[in-house]
């Protein structure tokens, strides 16, 4: 699999939907697999929700609940709810893009593709991942597109899904050193600001991890329904991930308004060696799904990301610490026996005088995932230098470094999950935020502190093993 796909809440269900090969485990025939949850956690897989068909392969894209059958396409389940499932997304003919439509109106388990696609057809070679939400301001459904490389993103308006018309051109802007996909756009309120809010346009860039995030950067700004406006200073780039491995992101449509949450994942894999990671059968996976806030820091508006609540429900066999030296934190991890393949790990740590502390994951004889601070650099990493098996691709291995606001004095609050294939890493409550595959042998489960160049103390200490989502 690829990039997660119009992931979607309706009637009680999460689904997810995502770009995937029927046929093979590398990039092909690509189609829409699907699987649903009703608590973002556990998943059931179901068949092929929207095959390749016709020499027509069917990319990225986003689903919406028409709730009013603006669309003509809902047959509506009672006298009281005409509500069902559109799907947006571009067709690949094998030259040109262009964006169509599918509707389902057995919640999601079949799709119907509209006998008038194309809806869109600018007869171009790089325009596609359309992200449809309803704007209440003005009260249309926009789309958001690519013209992948032109570095621009365009909007579209319509009020029944079908027709379209153009609204407006965002870029180039910020990273462009590839191409651009993926687009999501979306409203939040700044924390603790009552009344304010700000849009967030994400925009993926691929290849990604070059210009030292994992190629997920977003803008901050405003949007009035048929322009977005940009208050990040010129060319300045946000990366919502420091990983390599955090690309294609999409955020959840219609979660109930009771519930309020903005929610995203991404695919956890990188262009760069995507086809070639050494799992077997399957090969790609998305990360956890992430909860979504804004906060103003001195420099500004930041998006800030953390694990669902539901990650919570994994949690089985539980250690927890307090006030230990490094030394003596090991010690008491090697007498209580905790390692894992799976973990989440929610440390406190005072780095007092060192230059550098932190953890080691997945740690066998050969074998270690590093997550550490730099002080004196104010930077988290991760480095999988040493993780595992890092010899498939030359551009694997390697140390990725994220910013990290370190106040003199001021603890620093890890929330990690380490899991098979993979380590992703959340600092003072999502500031931060870096997700990069691993492969390390199964036997590889050790947990280890480490510090450099004087003393830190780990002021607190949660470890819980996770149960298996497939169970
Ligand atoms: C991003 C992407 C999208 C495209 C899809 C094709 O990973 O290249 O732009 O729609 O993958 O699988």
């Amino acid at each position: 699999m690829n990039d997660p796909n119009g992931p979607i809440f309706y009637k009680g269900e999460y689904h997810l939907f995502y770009q995937y090969n029927p046929f093979g485990n590398e990039w092909g025939h690509m189609s829409w697999g699907h699987a649903v949850s009703r608590d973002l956690v556990r998943w059931q897989h179901l068949p092929v929700a929207i095959p390749e068909e016709n020499g027509i392969m069917i990319f990225s894209g986003s689903t919406v609940v028409d709730w009013h059958n603006s669309s003509g396409f809902c047959r509506g389940s009672r006298a009281d709810d005409s509500s069902c499932l559109v799907a947006i997304y571009t067709g690949y003919t094998g030259a040109l893009q262009n964006q169509n439509v599918a509707y389902s109106n057995d919640n999601g388990r079949t799709w119907t593709k509209y006998s008038g696609n194309p809806v869109i057809d600018l007869h171009l070679q790089d325009f596609r991942d359309p992200k449809v939400f309803w704007h209440e301001g003005t009260h249309k459904w926009v789309m958001v597109t690519v013209l992948s490389s032109q570095h621009k993103v365009r909007f579209f308006g319509s009020t029944d899904l079908k027709r379209w018309t153009p609204l407006s051109d965002f870029g180039p802007a910020a990273a462009t050193g590839g191409v651009w996909e993926c687009p999501d756009l979306f409203e939040l309120p700044v924390e603790g600001e009552p009344g304010q809010t700000r849009w967030v346009l994400s925009v993926n860039l691929n290849p990604g991890g070059v210009a030292g995030g994992s190629g997920d950067q977003y803008f901050i700004g405003k949007f009035d329904g048929s322009t977005f406006t940009s208050e990040n200073s010129k060319d300045q780039v946000l990366w919502s991930d420091y990983g390599k491995d955090f690309y294609a992101s999409t955020s959840f449509s219609d979660i109930p308004k009771s519930d309020g949450r903005r929610i995203w994942l991404g695919w956890l894999v990188n262009w760069d060696y995507a086809g070639k990671v050494p799992t077997d059968p399957w090969r790609g996976v998305q990360s956890i799904p992430r909860e979504l806030k804004l906060k103003r820091f001195a420099d500004g508006i930041r998006l800030m990301q953390q694990p669902v609540a539901e990650l919570r429900n994994l949690r089985e066999q539980h250690t927890s610490l307090e006030r230990q030296s490094v030394v003596a934190a090991n010690r008491l991890l090697k007498e209580k026996g905790v390692r894992g393949e799976a973990l989440e790990i929610v440390a406190e740590i005072d780095p007092g005088g060192a230059a550098e502390v932190g953890l080691k994951v997945r740690k066998g004889p050969d074998e270690e995932t590093v997550i550490g601070f730099d002080a004196k650099e104010s930077k988290l990493f991760v480095d999988r230098t040493r993780s595992g098996n890092v010899g498939f691709d030359e551009k694997f291995p390697g140390r990725h470094a994220g910013p990290l606001r370190l106040a003199v004095g001021k603890s620093v609050k890890l929330q990690i999950f380490v899991d098979r294939s993979s380590v992703e890493v959340f600092v003072n409550d999502g500031e931060t935020v870096i997700s990069d595959g691993i492969f390390p042998t199964r036997a590889s489960g050790g947990i280890e502190f480490y510090s450099q160049g004087g003393q830190a103390r780990i002021l607190k200490l949660d470890v819980w093993n996770l149960a298996s989502v497939w169970k």
